[in-house]
């Protein structure tokens, strides 16, 4: 779908790099040519995902920073050792996040604020610390931000710090994408349907059976791929999309439109049966 060169020229940070999503991005912009950082709290994953990555391209060029991104300081830090490690950063993603299931009267106030900082505050200190570098060194540069469908207009029962960070950090995205065009920085987000990774399958997927329920609300009746994911991210992080920003791209097989009054009926018989069912009650002539 890109080329080797789609994103030459393109240092990006992914934060989370070192598992599921933020790997499979990593590895993508990687093919693509660019030059990847990645960060998160865990040093062993974090070394095996650069090895993984610098096995995509020869001339590729990887680093892993340590860094929890709930630290603003340390954030500050970690971008500061990215433009002296890398030369320049002209791309962040924000996809490091933490989530689970709870009934939210059982939520702790530290359950709580754990996943909203990490998410929300996370997202803050990534997006703050690259913009200024970007702003007082005058370079244009290019913010994707992970979100969820339910960011958007559902909220979601049972994950509910998620649900308020998410829809935070959809509310920074189109905030930013205004105020900091002038400065030539695209924001965009994108909103992921159910794509496996051990990380949200471990926390949100308990079983077979929800397992399931899980994929037949899908209508593609599949889960996505990360390559899929990954191509969408070099999409929007290239100069393929330079008059972008502000957008919220869902990649999800259909499943945020389970709303629709009639989309029921899809469940209740064959669509053969459903057919001679609708012909059944058209009015005779
Ligand atoms: C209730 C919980 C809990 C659980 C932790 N806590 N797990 N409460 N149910 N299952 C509470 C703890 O009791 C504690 O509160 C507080 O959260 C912090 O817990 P720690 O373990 O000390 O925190 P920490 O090590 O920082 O871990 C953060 C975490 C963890 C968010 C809780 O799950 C994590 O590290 N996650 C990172 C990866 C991740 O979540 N990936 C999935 C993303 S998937 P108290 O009050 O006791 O101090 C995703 C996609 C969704 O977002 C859409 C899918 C289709
Ligand atoms: P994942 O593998 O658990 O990825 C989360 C990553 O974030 C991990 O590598 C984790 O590494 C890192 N991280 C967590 N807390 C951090 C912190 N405080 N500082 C720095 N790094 C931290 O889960 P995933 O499924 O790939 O999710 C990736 C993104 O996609 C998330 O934004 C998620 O909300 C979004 N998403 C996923 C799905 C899905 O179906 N998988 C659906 C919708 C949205 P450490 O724990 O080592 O720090």
């Amino acid at each position: 779908m890109f080329s080797e060169s789609t994103l030459a020229n393109n240092t990006i940070l992914i934060t989370g790099g070192g598992s599921g999503l933020g790997l499979a991005m990593a590895k993508g912009f990687c093919r693509s040519g660019a030059n990847v950082a990645i960060c998160g709290r865990t040093e062993e994953k974090l070394i095996k995902a650069t090895k993984e990555i610098e096995n995509e391209r020869e001339d590729s060029k990887v680093g892993y920073y340590i860094c929890d991104v709930r630290d603003h300081d340390a954030v500050s830090k970690m971008i500061e050792a990215v433009v002296a490690d890398f030369g320049s950063l002209e791309g962040l993603v924000n996809n490091a996040a933490g989530n689970f299931l709870s009934a939210s009267e059982d939520l702790t106030p530290g359950g709580f604020k754990a996943v909203v900082d990490i998410v929300l505050h996370g997202s803050f200190n990534c997006t703050h610390a690259f913009g200024n570098y970007l702003i007082d060194n005058e370079r244009e540069g290019n913010i994707l931000n992970i979100v969820t469908t339910y960011a958007e207009s559902t909220g979601c029962a049972f994950v509910l710090p998620s649900a308020c960070s998410k829809a935070g950090v959809l509310a920074m995205t189109r905030s930013l994408a205004f105020e900091w065009a002038e400065y030539g920085i695209r924001v965009n987000a994108i909103a992921p349907g159910p794509f496996p990774t051990k990380g949200a399958w471990s926390r949100l997927v308990p079983s077979k059976i929800f397992e399931k329920k899980f994929i037949n609300k899908i209508p593609m009746k599949r889960y996505g791929e990360h390559e899929e994911l990954a191509n969408l991210a070099t999409f929007l992080m290239s100069d393929l999309a330079p008059f972008i920003t502000g957008e919220s791209v869902v990649i999800d097989g259909g499943e945020r439109l389970q709303a629709g009054q009639f989309n029921f009926i899809n469940d209740l018989m064959s669509r053969k049966k459903l057919k001679a069912a609708f012909k059944a009650m058209r009015p005779k002539k």
